[in-house]
């Protein structure tokens, strides 16, 4: 199904020049709102608030388009500081971490030696790292990596995307592994990918209820109430133990929901992104829905008590600036 709202945020993810500059620019425009800290130590903060509610976390220190080996050197040396850090705070937490990040597109064996560091200490500490899916492009290669780790640690697992045709039998290949099960993000072509949004909601509800009636855990991740409400009625109606599955969402959306399955029992986690890195993660949420526009809007222009901010002008004037400025640079690469 076309969906040109979809298609314009995932070109703009996927735009390399777009992507550089906005790492400099920082995180204005209302991405802020859905990123949990610029650092290690504001993104604990958030885990923190979390965990006080009885939700617990995933951290995804942000980062994409990584294509020099000292990046990833990097990105691996704050990604063990992050294990230290939730070691010593006793939170409740674990990794989300994506392979591009840690070197995938450069040298293989080097991404998979920065996965060894990540996994020997978190398994020292008893923290789960998941491997996030990123594009079709890297798919079989995530599974490659994911199989050459799995066969040396218990502590790893990745994601499923309902929108692939392939992804029923990859629910068979890894039922004993720890999976979390999403739409999927990216825009994939229809030789591989369902392109109907109902065809997706169905798979997704397929895809969790075999996986809930076998062993491993799963992470049921959508901010979908219709999906949430069929999960809830089928687990109650298979008696299916509630400590072999969460739901989660990202950081940001639909807080009220977030809160209120954890407080009815269930195991809730949250997807937090953080660190400068914002861009790619930002625009795919534009992607997905549109209408997170609106939020930033209105989180930029009212006050919590829906006054008007101040500079409501300059801020206008800033965003269609970036606008402006992202058309620009589109047709300029073009
Ligand atoms: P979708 O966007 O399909 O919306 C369905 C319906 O839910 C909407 O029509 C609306 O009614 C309601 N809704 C959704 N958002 C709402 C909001 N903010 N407020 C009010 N109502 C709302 N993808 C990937 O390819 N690889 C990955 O590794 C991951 N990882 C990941 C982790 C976590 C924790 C999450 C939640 C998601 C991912 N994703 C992902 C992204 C995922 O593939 C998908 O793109 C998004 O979750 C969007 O799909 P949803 O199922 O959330 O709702």
């Amino acid at each position: 199904m076309v969906n040109p709202a979809r298609d314009f945020f995932i070109a703009l993810a996927n735009n390399k020049l777009l992507y550089r500059g906005a790492k400099r620019w920082g995180s204005h425009f209302g991405a802020d709102q859905f990123i949990g800290g610029v650092d290690i130590n504001s993104m604990m903060r958030s885990v923190k608030e979390l965990n006080d509610l009885g939700i617990s976390a995933t951290v995804d220190h942000l980062g994409e388009f990584v294509d020099k080996k000292s990046d990833s050197t990097k990105a691996k040396n704050e990604i063990l500081q992050v294990i230290e850090r939730i070691h010593e705070e006793k939170a409740d937490c674990h990794l989300s971490v994506k392979l591009t990040q840690l070197g995938s597109d450069i040298d293989e064996a080097f991404c998979i030696q920065n996965m060894r560091e990540i996994l020997d200490l978190a398994a020292s500490y008893n923290i789960f790292v998941n491997i996030d899916m990123e594009d079709y492009l890297h798919y079989d290669q995530t599974l490659d990596i994911l199989d050459v780790l799995r066969n040396e640690y218990d502590n790893v697992g990745t994601v499923i995307q309902s929108y692939l045709y392939r992804s029923d039998a990859d629910i068979d290949r890894y039922q004993n592994t720890r999976l979390r099960i999403v739409k999927g993000a990216y825009k994939e072509s229809a030789d591989v990918a369902y392109q109907n949004k109902e065809q997706i909601d169905r798979e997704f509800i397929e895809l969790a209820k075999k996986r809930l009636r076998g062993d491993a855990f799963t992470s049921i991740a959508t901010h979908d109430h219709h999906i949430i409400a069929e999960i809830r009625k089928f687990v109650a109606e298979e008696n299916i133990d509630r400590n072999k599955f969460e739901f989660q969402m990202l950081y940001g959306f639909r807080n009220d929901l977030q809160e209120s399955l954890a407080n009815a029992g269930y195991l809730f986690c949250t997807y937090i992104p953080f660190g400068d890195d914002w861009y790619g993660y930002f625009m795919r949420r534009l992607a997905e829905r549109p209408q997170n526009l609106n939020l930033i809007v209105k989180d930029k222009l009212y006050d919590e008590d829906n006054q008007i901010k101040k500079q409501p002008l300059m801020i206008a004037g800033a965003a269609a600036a970036f606008v402006s400025a992202l058309f620009l640079l589109l047709r300029r690469k073009k």
